[in-house]
């Protein structure tokens, strides 16, 4: 049986449209599913949208839709956002899936069966738009301490979840399991936060006179489930109906635990503090790993609506592609700390890095080996280590990119860079070698200089590949094969190495500039 990868986003609110957030994180996780898939992993990647809830009943309200219709609606945009950006999620889960709804039931009997849920009396001070309670303490001058907005103080019966027994559990599996949360910074807050401060327990209901629109208590159905307990589960619940081959998932629990989930930073302390308890209530295992990343200002400002400066990644699609969107993203900030948009900012990434850099290799290659030998490329290899700088640096390079550290820790950016490397080593290597030259005086070394210059590409273009499905499929075409995604699974690992050539002729093609450079207005 293959190895298995599961990776997962957050599942997004349907009160609005998608934005530039939304994209980083599931283009993320994409990256996550197509290398693993390039590994020949067997891969799960889940995301979906988060539909109950205060916020989602209000935004349907003022369009005078019901929110299941409004759901319908809005489900949509992310569906097709996810196409449009080449997302190759094999899963999609929504919270209104009856399937979803039984698990959450079945896990909250269990608790409660479990005594680990308690009803209480509560007063409490409630931020509507972040469906938050807050204590006395933490409310600073009538305002919730997260945004700012007005609470409103509530008195009423409800369900805990008795999370503050897990505190030192919590603790003590944190820093026992170094990797469970990334990056460093971020563990060390949570730790910070869980060591300075008395857990307190969960309110994991809302009445229902107050909200309809959730997933009714299985022990009292006066009450509707709390709308992060829901959508948290979504990760677990999926894995018992969404996965790749349920049939054999009925044997066993072949997908649980996530090997990634992938949030913002705003949403960890949900994940790594009311997840992780609410897992060790019910007695099953943890996530391997949660990474939170950083968040996206745009030219310097937050991003929000009333300043008008909402980054929609239809539109960015649409003006520069979407392998130029998705490069820009993972390259010009290291995966985990924040970043500011600017589209000048991407138009130099893709003057500079996609047509200066790698665009102007392909076609200058591709030109030469129509020129010299009508498109045929005779592959030379005379031994590991015997093509000299080219392959040495390839090799490095490539070390780098598969580094197992490199990608449990998700540094997409190093990446990136090393591919850089390969793509720069390769330009250089050109302008030493002159194959313009050796055309006229040495056919035999021109062979091994293009043979050279053959294989860093199909390197390049393999290596890309999670970041850049299309442009590396393009690469790879141009380079005289048949299809990378199909190749590389029946082939992986020898295709990852220098000396690999496919069994056919291979005959080099030409095709537009992959990436024509965009002029500004001055
Ligand atoms: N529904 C919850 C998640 C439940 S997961 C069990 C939610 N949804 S959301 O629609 O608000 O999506 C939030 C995601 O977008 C978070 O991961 C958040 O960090 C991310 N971002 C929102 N604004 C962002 C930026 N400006 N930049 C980067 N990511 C940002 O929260």
């Amino acid at each position: 049986m293959k190895e298995r990868f599961y990776v997962t986003t957050p599942i997004y609110y349907v009160n609005d449209i998608p934005h530039i957030g939304h994209a980083y994180t599931t283009i993320a996780a994409d990256i996550l599913a197509r290398y693993n898939k390039l590994m020949n992993r067997d891969v799960f990647f889940l995301t979906g949208t988060d539909e109950h809830g205060q916020k989602v009943e209000k935004a349907a309200s003022e369009k005078g839709r019901t929110p299941k219709e409004h759901a319908d609606l809005m489900v949509e945009n992310f569906k097709s956002l996810w196409q449009k950006l080449n997302i190759s999620n094999n899963a999609f889960i929504r919270t209104t899936d009856i399937n979803h709804i039984k698990t959450v039931q079945g896990l909250l009997h269990r608790l409660w069966e479990k005594k680990e849920i308690e009803r209480r009396a509560y007063t409490g001070w409630y931020c509507t738009p972040d469906e938050r309670f807050w204590t006395e303490k933490e409310v600073i001058e009538g305002k919730c301490p997260d945004c700012g907005r007005p609470v409103e103080q509530i008195h009423e019966e409800n369900y805990f979840f008795l999370m503050s027994k897990y505190q030192s559990a919590l603790i003590k599996y944190i820093t026992d399991n170094p990797n469970y949360i990334l990056p460093e910074t971020r563990k060390n807050e949570v730790l910070g936060f869980l060591r300075n401060n008395t857990l307190g327990d969960l309110c994991i209901s809302r009445p229902k006179n107050r909200l309809s629109w959730g997933i009714p208590l299985p022990f009292d159905e006066n009450f509707v489930t709390y709308v992060w307990f829901d959508a948290l589960v979504n990760y677990f619940s999926a894995t018992r109906y969404l996965v790749p081959h349920p049939e054999d998932a009925k044997l066993g629990d072949f997908w649980w635990p996530a090997h990634h989930h992938l949030v913002g930073k705003d949403i960890l302390t949900t994940h790594a503090v009311y997840w992780s308890t609410m897992l060790m209530a019910l007695g099953l295992p943890l996530p391997k790993n949660i990474f939170a990343h950083g968040w996206w200002t745009v030219n310097g400002k937050k991003m929000s609506k009333s300043v008008g400066n909402v980054i929609d990644p239809n539109t960015m699609v649409d003006r520069y592609g979407v392998d130029a969107f998705r490069y820009f993203l993972f390259r010009e900030v290291p995966f985990g700390l924040d970043g500011d948009f600017s589209e000048q900012a991407l138009i130099n990434r893709i003057n500079t890095d996609l047509a200066n850099d790698l665009g102007n290799l392909v076609s200058r290659f591709i030109a030469m080996a129509e020129k010299y030998f009508g498109g045929t490329i005779d592959i030379e290899f005379t031994g590991a280590g015997a093509s000299g700088e080219l392959e040495e640096q390839c090799a490095y390079a490539n070390m780098n990119i598969h580094r197992k550290e490199y990608w449990s820790h998700l540094h997409f950016s190093l990446m990136l860079e090393n591919i850089w490397n390969i793509i720069r080593e390769a330009n250089n290597y050109i302008a030493r070698k002159e194959p313009w030259k050796l055309a006229k005086e040495n056919t035999d070394q021109l062979k091994i200089v293009m043979s050279n210059i053959w294989n860093a590409l199909r390197i390049t273009a393999l290596s890309l590949y999670p970041f850049m499905p299309d442009t590396s499929e393009k690469i790879w075409r141009q380079l005289g094969m048949k299809s990378l995604v199909d190749e590389a699974k029946e082939l992986s690992p020898e295709i990852f190495e220098w000396g690999w050539k496919p069994s056919y002729e291979i005959k080099t093609s030409k095709a537009e500039h992959l990436f024509p450079r965009i002029e500004t207005k001055k």
